[in-house]
């Protein structure tokens, strides 16, 4: 037998019989390690004649193969009994813990609705901050100084001036500033206004603004809209009243009401948005800010909506008091899962 050959029989016999992956590391490092055996036949060929090179570099291809082979194999080995003792310790047959399942807030589900909706109709949806300043919420929205909106009574304000949007209509003067007409938005948020809170006023509340600025828009698509919208949500028989109304930013300004024989509510009027077509002085603030004549109101026309979103989900499902979408009681909220 080759000197070789008797080698790779004593190396897999060692490697073979490693108890653990430290005896099995340090039988590699005696062969195939830097100054290993296998390692050292290779210094040795240098000195071999020249007819046996060819036959011991075979061999010692071979057996340096067979032995890296062996160690691959003995460390898979021992892996995978590694990893079996450790779920053994697991006992399968036990019960898993349990996962609570979660569902949308009534509100966020009143919001995809109307979202939904809206999107068949072309609107995108656009953003802006629940902090804000005087002039998105009451100037660019036509709403003089002595206003009794910006009454210190009605908002929260900041102490740099500051205040909570008391409503969302800052995100048309906000959607207008950033790109010119065609416009067709709505943009669902809080607002906040220092209201009594009672059993249909909450210091928070939140609206869907819509927006839609084109040429030749009037009255007739405003209501074609609302009331499309009304009767996606609350069915075909829904009855649906505009009422006039005044807003600073928009002229004419209406009021919705609806009423539906399939709601709880059944045969009741509820207000549940206010809308108007969007005033020039409006299309005016922003052309200033704009420095532009982007929104020339001789050209360009426009409604604007806000609806009432926790007053449309109180309708909708039927709840008696606006306090219970912010009390976190989960037996009201399991309501809706
Ligand atoms: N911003 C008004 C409100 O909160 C609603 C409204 C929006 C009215 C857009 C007209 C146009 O009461």
């Amino acid at each position: 037998m080759h000197p070789l050959e008797q080698l790779r029989v004593e190396a897999l016999r060692e490697i073979e019989s490693a108890t653990d992956e430290q005896t099995l590391e340090t039988a590699r490092i005696k062969y195939l390690g830097r100054s290993g055996s296998v390692s050292a036949w290779g210094e040795q060929m240098k000195s071999l004649a020249k007819d046996e090179k060819p036959i011991v570099g075979k061999l010692l291809n071979e057996v340096r193969t067979a032995v890296t082979a062996a160690i691959e194999s003995r460390t898979a080995q021992f892996r995978s009994q590694k990893e079996s003792g450790a779920l053994s310790k697991i006992d399968i047959s036990l019960p898993g813990t349990p996962r609570e399942i979660g569902a949308f807030h009534p509100l966020t589900q009143m919001l995809e609705r109307s979202i939904q909706i809206f999107r068949r109709m072309g609107f995108a949806l656009a953003d802006g901050p629940d902090v804000e300043d005087e002039w998105h919420c009451f100037d660019a929205l036509n709403t003089p100084p002595d206003h009794p909106a910006r009454n210190e009574q009605d908002t929260f304000y900041l102490p740099d001036g500051r205040l909570l949007r008391t409503h969302t209509s800052t995100v048309q003067i906000r959607t207008m500033q950033a790109a010119p007409p065609p416009i067709r938005v709505i943009a669902p948020g809080a607002a906040y206004r220092r209201d009594e809170v009672d059993a249909t006023h909450s210091a928070q509340f939140h609206q869907i603004e819509g927006l839609y600025v084109d040429e030749n828009v009037s009255v007739a698509d405003l209501k074609g809209t609302l009331e499309f919208f009304m009767r996606e949500l609350f069915g075909a028989e829904t009855k649906v009243q505009f009422r006039p109304h005044h807003f600073p930013f928009t002229e004419p300004s209406l009021e919705i009401y609806v009423k539906s024989k399939a709601l709880k509510r059944g045969e009741q009027w509820v207000e549940v948005c206010g809308c108007g077509v969007v005033h020039p002085a409006v299309f005016e603030a922003v052309n200033k800010a704009r420095g532009d004549k982007a929104y020339d109101p001789e050209k360009w026309s426009g409604y604007a909506f806000g609806l009432g979103m926790d007053r449309l989900a109180m309708i909708l499902f039927d709840i008696p008091d606006i306090r219970l979408f912010a009390q976190n009681d989960l037996r009201f909220l399991r309501q809706f899962a």
